[in-house]
């Protein structure tokens, strides 16, 4: 199995260094993650090969193939941070943490990277700091200024940040969550961040974790979006070559394994004992070594048998599943998989934004949370795993009525 996939190893140089990239896995042709189809749409649907790689030189894990950026944020990107009552709780409280210590200054000024519908800044707002929202995707923008948050509908790149620096003046914090692993142009923003961030600021990154991906072989992490798969290493090393030092870190339970790093410029800040710790556990598992990488490549193939196998095996027995949640991450199972509708005929999600459209590349159809319970199917695949506590409390009633949850993170089994 192993040398199946050195097989289809291509060598790339790297996005940050230029050193080799060595391509551990390939998903094949996969769609745009978001984009969710009108069903009347009947226009070629875009798809690219979605492939992961790592670096020889900086360990960064990193896609061979790049979609352009506007093809995935644009006006109707569906995404919203705030679908989660956890996610809610999870960045008010890290707002209020922010306004209690590095916002506790004379006239703070805190930028997010990808402030999405505000769910972060609109606390912020509420407290009358001075904030300002960099945020693409204009739907979401939209929702954020009818909250009260200041948001500037653009792409956070070096000259955009270099024109907030000159109108708003240096910036204490600088936040980004889940967005700097989608930008393939890494160098720009940490130029950005080096023009925009005061001498002694704060550049916070909450992404997904290489090591919890590959410990819970969470294959469908990967996906466009997800250009970047971030280690304590990868973010080190290009922390230093752009005068950054990575100062802090904080493991968070959300999104199936996520780090908050805390950077900030060479000496500006002491450095937390945990960035050594991380660092030397990550060199003892060789998270970044070619045998664990290939390791979770042949889980991930595993993973797709068996979920495959256990789809068509209910199917086959006159049983119902139904997805719940239509991830980002479920474009790359479905796909990858080849899921589509006869397996789950549809697939149930709270964002309004998706019902009644198809999901991308399998064309399975989205409909309201209402749907689900009108008749309870008898499996429900849960695509969005992250969100499992959640969801499953909301949904209490599907396994009162004698309905069972299938899911395939860390493995493929039913709860
Ligand atoms: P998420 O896993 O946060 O991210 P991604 O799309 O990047 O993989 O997506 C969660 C999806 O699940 C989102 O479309 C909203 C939906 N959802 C529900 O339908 N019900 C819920 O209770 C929750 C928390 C999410």
């Amino acid at each position: 199995m192993i040398t199946d996939v050195r097989d289809t190893a291509g060598m790339r140089e790297c996005r940050l260094c230029g050193q080799p990239v060595r391509e551990f896995f390939d998903f094949g042709r996969q769609p745009v993650s978001d984009a969710f189809r009108d069903p009347a749409d009947r226009s070629a649907e875009f798809h690219y090969d979605l492939a992961v790689g790592v670096c020889g030189g900086c360990a960064m894990v990193q896609q061979s193939h790049e979609v352009p950026r506007t093809r995935m944020f644009h006006a109707d990107y569906p995404y919203r941070s705030s679908g989660s009552a956890f996610m809610r709780d999870h960045f008010e409280a890290f707002a209020r943490r922010l306004l209690e210590t590095e916002l506790a200054v004379h006239d703070p000024f805190v930028v997010e990277i990808g402030s999405n519908d505000g769910v972060m800044l609109r606390t912020i707002a509420g407290a009358g700091v001075r904030h300002l929202g960099v945020e693409p995707s204009g739907g979401a923008a939209d929702t954020a200024r009818a909250c009260g948050v200041r948001v500037l509908t653009e792409f956070f790149q070096e000259d955009s940040a270099r024109r907030i620096r000159a109108e708003d003046g240096p910036a204490d914090v600088i936040y980004s969550a889940n967005t700097v692993s989608h930008i393939a142009r890494l160098d720009s923003v940490f130029r950005g961040v080096d023009a925009l961030l005061a001498p002694d600021g704060l550049f916070v990154v909450e992404d997904r974790y290489l090591g919890d991906i590959v410990d819970s072989t969470a294959f469908d992490q990967i996906y466009d979006e997800h250009f970047y798969l971030f280690s304590v290493e990868s973010v080190c090393t290009v922390s230093r070559r752009f005068g950054f030092e990575l100062v802090d870190i904080t493991r968070l339970p959300v999104h199936g394994g996520t780090i908050r790093f805390t950077i900030a410029r060479a000496g500006a800040r002491p450095v937390a004992p945990v960035v050594g710790e991380l660092l030397t556990a990550e060199h003892a598992r060789g998270l970044a070594d070619h045998g664990t990488l290939d390791r979770f490549a042949v889980r991930t193939r595993q993973a797709r048998a068996d979920l495959v196998g256990l789809l068509r095996w209910l199917r086959d027995e006159g049983r119902v599943v139904v997805g719940y949640g239509a991830t980002a991450k479920s474009a790359t199972v479905t796909n990858f998989c080849g899921i589509g509708p006869d397996l789950v005929p549809y697939i149930c999600d709270s964002t309004p934004a998706k019902h009644g459209k198809l999901a991308p590349g399998s064309g399975i159809p989205v409909r309201p949370p209402a749907a689900f319970a009108d008749p309870y199917p008898d499996y429900a695949l849960l695509f969005a795993w992250n969100h499992a506590e959640e969801i499953m409390a909301k949904e209490h009633g599907f396994a009162a009525a004698g309905g069972r949850w299938i899911r395939y993170v860390p493995r493929v089994h039913i709860v």
